[in-house]
């Protein structure tokens, strides 16, 4: 709901600014203490418990909240997005990534027409070319099975389909689904990235999938190019139908690259780049490699929480929860960040995909309605499965910076492992970790602790801890491709809660483009410097001085090798 109110200005948040200065008063250890509070702030929803009992927040801190909730029209903005309003405004779009995961019998407008139909024809597209290519009777120039896949793509085409497939690597179904397969994801421009891609495949065993909303994104195009060539020079131009087909909104662009367009898969613009794994842009590679049953029960995943962000009340849903402390966090206690970390190896690229769901999403300076905000959004994600992290900036969190945590746990291993003679199986030696880990941030150390345990005085000071640190708990039964869309749902929307409360578009990008745009610059200067000498000129003194020795100390490497084999 656009208003020209900012959040700032209404009562709830003044109400929370004053109140941050009690619970500023309150240790965690106190807050820990009080078991009626902490009873009250655990929340179960299909094989998921959120436990948030270690957030730096009382019964009244919430029901606060939920009155800042209201004020920002919460459920309201919720209802828009369900209902394909054009809630992307500066884009003028609806933001329907909730149908691409709806039952086949859904409705979802967007424009007047219900999209779910088209989604629908899409996935049984890709159910069907995926089994094709899966048990071979899809192949290549040669006639070869077609084992291999390259996804190509950046950003959210790329980052959220890593993430699902490194997540299903090891889960027992889905890893005995890709038995003989292989899926590799190209998306830095840079040629080692292509190099390390294509090592060990060969054109006439790998399938080539361009994934890229909008088809003109140079990097990707880029890299097609490079791979177009790779299966060329092999195996002729002609192998480009067999070997290449396509995801994107774009399918002029798509035909006009030379991929077949029955060989494109569509989706839509009001799907957004990093909200758009469930679309073609994650469901062709992740089916191709997994099958399209086991992605099945990943939008199933996504989908559960779809309904429950729409329909639970606020004290039970998960998104709206995690969101507001979220902004709780930023804007009361002015953390600058969150740290995402996974006990789970399996979630690895987990981090990665939030952190442009959540950066690109939530990272601006003004309201939906143009207005400069006098508050920060967003916050910086950053994380790193537990317990590696543990061994590398956990430092910080404990006794540096304070950083809000999520802590995911898993209860079933994908790979239990059970060594005879161990205290405990090598599941539950990692999970040791995620129990003891937000207790050792919420109470700290004294200095009376420490000198009960008769600790040299020198070291007190820098045995204390502080404590005081929040976090929150995610305890997943399992670990399965229905599980992974739920986790995937659940940050999704909760991104999208901050941005409704902050009264900020979460969905559009601007703050890309002036770098893209500066790069057009440059690279036309390195093409007219190379090819016909010219000096660099236009840029500052900086730019022309760095410009000009990149030029000068790459002119003994060929601009353009004669070959793009790689050479490892
Ligand atoms: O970097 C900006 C961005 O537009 C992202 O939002 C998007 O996910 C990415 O580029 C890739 O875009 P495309 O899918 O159009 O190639």
């Amino acid at each position: 709901m656009a208003s020209s109110t900012l959040i700032c200005e209404t009562q709830p948040w003044k109400d929370l600014k004053s109140h941050v200065e009690d619970i500023k008063k309150t240790h965690l250890r106190e807050l820990l203490s009080d078991t009626d509070r902490c009873k009250s702030m655990v929340v179960d929803f299909d094989g998921i418990t959120l436990d948030y009992s270690r957030q730096r927040a009382t019964p009244g801190t919430m029901d606060n909240l939920y009155n800042l909730a209201e004020a920002a029209h919460l459920k309201e903005k919720i209802d828009r997005m369900f209902n394909g309003e054009h809630i992307n405004s500066t884009e003028n779009r609806s933001v329907l990534h909730v149908a691409l995961r709806a039952p086949r019998d859904a409705v979802m407008q967007s424009d007047g027409k219900n999209v779910v139909p088209d989604v629908w024809n899409v996935l049984d597209k890709i159910k069907d070319f995926s089994e094709r290519v899966r048990n071979g009777s899809w192949v290549g120039a040669t006639g070869k099975a077609l084992t291999d896949v390259i996804s190509v793509g950046i950003g959210g085409s790329f980052l959220g389909p890593l993430f699902v497939h490194t997540a299903l690597q090891t889960d027992p179904e889905a890893s005995k689904c890709a038995t003989g397969r292989q899926l590799r994801f190209l998306a830095n421009v840079d040629p080692i990235d292509v190099a390390r891609n294509i090592a060990g495949l060969k054109p006439e065993t790998t399938l080539v999938v361009v994934v890229s909303k909008t088809f003109t994104t140079a990097e990707t195009m880029l890299n097609a190019r490079t791979l177009r060539a790779w299966i060329s020079k092999e195996l002729g131009p002609s192998a480009v139908a067999k070997h290449m087909v396509a995801v994107s909104t774009n399918l002029m662009l798509v035909e006009k690259f030379g991929i077949d367009p029955n060989n494109a898969f569509a989706f839509w613009d009001w799907v957004g780049g990093r909200y758009s794994v469930c679309s073609a842009v994650g469901v062709l590679p992740l089916s191709l490699q997994y099958g399209f049953t086991v992605v099945d029960k990943f939008l199933k995943g996504a989908s559960s929480i779809d309904q429950h962000f729409y329909s639970a009340p606020f004290e039970k849903n998960l998104p709206v929860l995690l969101g507001m402390l979220s902004v709780w966090n930023v804007s009361f206690f002015g953390y600058p960040a969150r740290a995402i970390l996974p006990y789970s190896q399996a979630l690895e690229k987990f981090a990665p995909h939030i952190q442009q769901v959540s950066m690109e999403s939530n990272g601006k300076g003004v309201s939906i309605d143009g207005k400069p905000l006098p508050f920060e959004t967003g916050e910086i994600d950053f994380g790193e499965p537990g317990t590696n992290g543990q061994h590398s900036f956990y430092q910080l969190i404990h006794q540096g910076r304070v950083i809000p945590c999520d802590f995911i746990g898993v209860v079933k291993s994908q790979q239990p492992v059970y060594l005879e003679g161990e205290v405990v199986n090598n599941h539950d030696e990692l999970m040791s970790n995620f129990f003891a880990q937000p207790d050792a941030l919420a109470y700290g150390k004294t200095p009376e602790e420490l000198q009960k345990e008769n600790v040299l005085q020198h070291l007190i000071p820098h045995k204390t801890f502080s404590g005081n640190r929040p976090s929150l708990s995610l305890l997943l039964s399992s670990l399965d491709a229905y599980k992974i869309g739920q986790l995937l749902a659940i940050y999704e929307h909760r991104v999208a809660v901050q941005g409704f409360i902050w009264g900020i578009n979460s969905f559009d990008q601007w703050g890309v483009e002036l770098g893209k745009s500066l790069a057009t610059q440059v690279r036309k200067q390195l093409h007219a410097s190379r090819v016909k000498g010219e000096p660099v000129e236009g840029f500052n003194f900086s730019t022309t001085t760095m410009l000009t020795k990149y030029l000068k100390e790459s002119s003994e490497v060929p601009a353009n090798p004669p070959t793009i084999l790689p050479r490892i």
